[in-house]
């Protein structure tokens, strides 16, 4: 009998959620728990790390688990990983739902850096007000760089922050266009730092920065292992489904 372990934490991984229960595919969704209130699921949820790959593939075999679909953040590399050897142990068929890269268009002033610290260094000497949109797992390495001010975007309203100078706002996307060049205005930003996640959920500070003339940090996605990938909804449900 079919049965999906679905790895979520993402608007793609709400979509593919809502795919399975439509189509009556017997399925558990899966959250780390890095948000205080996840999206709530059209399946059954458990919420937590499995205690990497050993875990999972306990687990996967507990469950009686046929198909894992990582419909995690592409910056989610570990996860990612895990559920490749994972898989492989318990014998169970593994896809990936990822979104395309984003690439650069006429008057994208986009500078290349493959991780959080390359990020760090293609920041400039001079304070700058820096759009740090990256989340909340990585602000410390930009500590290195105090004399910015950082401008943080966060799902959760943050505890003590490694870094001096800061304002914050709390939401939760997708964002656009409009917005996004509003909140730049206001904060009279002069860098944007993003991670290439893909999708359109978070693309607006791309096409915010475009039409304000700012340069953009774009951080490089992490390598995962090879393993099956598909791009649509429908592509994941037809692998499960056949
Ligand atoms: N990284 C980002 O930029 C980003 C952005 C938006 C959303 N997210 C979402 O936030 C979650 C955590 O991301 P991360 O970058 O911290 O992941 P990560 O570094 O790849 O994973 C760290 C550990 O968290 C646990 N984990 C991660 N995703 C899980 C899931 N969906 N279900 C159960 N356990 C999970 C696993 O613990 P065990 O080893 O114990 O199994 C994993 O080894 C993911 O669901 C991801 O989709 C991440």
């Amino acid at each position: 009998m079919t049965r999906v372990l679905l790895l979520g934490g993402t608007t793609e991984a709400s979509l593919m959620a809502r795919a399975l229960a439509a189509a009556g595919v017997e399925a558990v969704f899966s959250y780390a728990g890095r948000t205080d209130q996840p999206v709530a699921q059209p399946l059954p949820m458990r919420v937590g790390g499995f205690g990497g790959v050993e875990g999972l593939a306990g687990w996967l075999r507990d469950e009686g688990i046929t198909h894992v679909v990582d419909a995690t953040h592409p910056f989610a590399a570990q996860m990612s990983r895990h559920a490749v050897l994972a898989c492989d142990q318990a014998d169970v068929a593994l896809s990936a739902l990822e979104r395309a890269p984003w690439q650069a268009g006429p008057g994208d002033d986009w500078r290349h850096v493959a991780d959080v610290a390359g990020a760090v260094d293609a920041l400039p000497e001079a304070p700058a007000r820096v759009f740090l949109a990256i989340g909340k797992l990585h602000l410390a390495a930009f500590a290195a760089r105090p004399q910015h001010h950082y401008l943080l975007r966060l799902v959760d309203p943050p505890g003590d922050l490694p870094l001096p100078d800061t304002a914050v706002v709390v939401a939760r996307g997708p964002f656009d266009l409009a917005g996004d060049l509003a909140l730049m205005r206001d904060h009279a930003i002069t860098h944007v730092v993003a991670k290439n996640a893909g999708g359109s959920g978070a693309r607006a500070k791309l096409e915010a920065a475009r039409e304000l003339g700012l340069p953009v940090i774009l951080i490089a996605r992490p390598d995962v292992a090879a393993r099956q990938v598909f791009a649509q909804v429908a592509d994941v449900l037809h692998w499960i489904t056949g």
